[in-house]
């Protein structure tokens, strides 16, 4: 019998760009397995939901990328492979610190008699200087792999072929499962080839349920990994009890919890025996500091004690 997660695929084409990204991967999986380097998967974004095949329209998850980018940086600096899977348009690594219009305000045309030249302003150099270094080293070492997606099969079927590069690493890979994934959808042979008609009054949407990946990602395509799931809610009376809830159907290690709401400085690391809190306090939400650096310091050191205990 094919179960609800194969249909899924069986009924979805894969992105163009797939094998492609699959080329990306090995490449840069092979390289890393072979310093046996910690590694990391990080999902960030989220995905749309088609509702014509010529897509006007689409159903959209809620995520800026913030949660997803600023933890592949910390990944990075703790001296993880990362790969990073997001959401096109969301927050990337480094670049999210200069964004848009902020970005043209650093910087200043200088022009003389024989040359033109576009400088940094000497007042943002020193924002822009560690930001920059870091990235520089961190191409150098090869050391990030960024992959997009947009809709919900383009996720899926690039989430299935990161876990099969992944998976020779075995316990020393994390999977850090951050984008919002749909759960809803219309399947292919349901939805309209071409735009739907205001003329023909109000359309009917029918929405069916999307597999949890969850199930066999961690059964069966990596099931060696240290997978970290996220749980979002918006009503907290619900937020642990649905934790508790993945993690006994899934059989992952930990789940983040945390509340749209209050999700930039407070998450609940959950996992079968035990709750964690991780907080900002007033004073560190003032300088600046980010929660994903303290969630990513935890994690490294969970992490490395699995390690330890799978060999
Ligand atoms: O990007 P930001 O604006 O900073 O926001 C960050 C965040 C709130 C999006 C992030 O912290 C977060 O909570 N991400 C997970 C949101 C989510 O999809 O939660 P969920 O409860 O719907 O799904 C739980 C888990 O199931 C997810 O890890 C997802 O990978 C997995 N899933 C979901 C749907 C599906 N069909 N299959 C899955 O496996």
């Amino acid at each position: 019998m094919t179960s609800h997660w194969e249909e899924f695929f069986a009924s979805t084409s894969p992105p163009c760009d797939l094998e492609e990204n699959k080329k990306l991967l090995k490449d840069f999986t092979n390289y890393h397995l072979h310093f046996r380097r910690k590694i990391v998967l990080v999902t960030s974004g989220g995905t749309t939901v088609p509702l014509e095949h010529n897509t006007v329209r689409f159903v959209d998850n809620f995520s800026a990328g913030t949660r997803g980018s600023a933890s592949a940086e910390h990944f990075l600096e703790a001296g993880y492979a990362v790969i990073f899977m997001f959401r096109t348009k969301t927050l990337e690594p480094f670049v999210r610190h200069f964004m848009g219009q902020k970005f043209l305000d650093l910087l200043e045309i200088n022009r003389s008699s024989d040359s033109t030249m576009v400088n940094v302003k000497s007042e943002n150099i020193d924002n822009i200087l560690p930001v920059l270094t870091q990235y520089k080293a961190i191409q150098e070492r090869r050391q990030l792999l960024c992959l997009q997606f947009t809709s919900l099969p383009e996720y899926m079927w690039l989430l299935r072929a990161a876990c099969e590069s992944l998976s020779p690493y075995g316990p020393l890979a994390v999977m850090y499962l951050a984008a919002a994934v749909s759960d809803f959808y219309i399947p292919t042979h349901q939805m309209p080839t071409h735009k739907m008609q205001s003329d023909s009054g109000p359309p009917t949407i029918s929405l069916q349920l999307v597999p949890k990946m969850l199930e066999p990602l961690v059964s069966l395509w990596i099931p060696n990994a240290f997978v970290v799931s996220f749980k979002l809610e918006t009503d907290e009376s619900l937020l642990i009890s649905k934790a508790r809830g993945a993690l006994a159907k899934y059989k992952h290690k930990l789940v983040i919890a945390n509340l749209l709401q209050t999700r930039k400085h407070r998450v609940v690391f959950v996992t079968p025996e035990d709750t964690q809190e991780v907080v900002l306090t007033e004073e560190e939400i003032q300088s600046g500091i980010e929660i994903e650096s303290k969630i990513v310091l935890l994690l490294v050191a969970k992490h490395d004690k699995f390690i330890q205990e799978a060999v």
